[in-house]
């Protein structure tokens, strides 16, 4: 039997025309079904959260800058946007970002590798600071967020990096190995910059926030 592709728009206009879409007196069908593709194509998945772990400390400083000059570990640059559900950038979320230094490390004492980075007017974040190491009772390297913005859930996550040796090169399979990482999408691929002098880790990480 021949088939024939459906598309969005014949859907429905379908639904509409058997009485399952019932539209606002304001708006006409045309206008109604362009609004919905619209809406459908901006529309972002939320990132999934992650637990908060045991070394969150409130009131970091804010800063952008977390390694210091002689820092050893492989220097990185974290950077991303931050978006709604809905598709639209956040302009001056807050991001707080903490984590362990190259060798496993947190700092308790102190704000060493914790930051509040507040987003720019284009919903843009960015960090530098070093890889961070594995410690005990973690399989993977990662980065804790806490993610905030008026009008949305706040949002607890942690980025992963697909260049960990504990995922043996292939995230996609071995993403469990870690138990307390339930999803492949909190891994971002890493990408080596600059000369072989001074080589540099660039992460992107997006992140999109659920509305209220
Ligand atoms: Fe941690």
């Amino acid at each position: 039997m021949k088939t024939y592709p459906v598309t969005r728009r014949d859907v429905l206009m379908k639904c509409a025309a058997m009485g399952s879409l019932v539209l606002a007196p304001s708006l006409s069908l045309a206008e109604s079904v362009a609004m919905w593709e619209r809406q459908e194509r901006a529309s972002k998945k939320p990132t999934p959260p992650n637990d908060i772990g045991p070394f969150y400390k409130g009131q970091a400083p804010q800063t952008s800058h977390l390694r210091a000059p002689g820092d050893p570990g492989l220097p990185l640059a974290v950077s991303g946007l931050v978006f709604s559900t809905n598709g639209e950038v956040l302009p001056h979320s807050t991001v707080e970002v903490w984590q362990a230094d190259h060798l496993g490390h947190y700092d308790l004492k102190g704000y060493r590798y914790r930051a509040t980075i507040t987003a720019d007017d284009s919903g843009k974040y960015s960090f530098d600071t070093v890889m961070p190491g594995h410690y005990p009772g973690r399989v993977g390297q990662h980065i804790h967020y806490v993610v905030k913005a008026p009008g949305h859930k706040p949002l607890t996550t942690q980025l992963y990096f697909a260049t960990d040796p504990a995922f043996g090169g292939d995230p996609d399979h071995n993403y469990r190995r870690d138990p307390l990482l339930h999803t492949r999408e909190l891994i971002r691929p890493v990408t080596i910059a600059g000369d072989p002098k001074e080589i540099q880790a660039l992460v992107n990480f997006e992140i999109v926030l659920e509305r209220l």
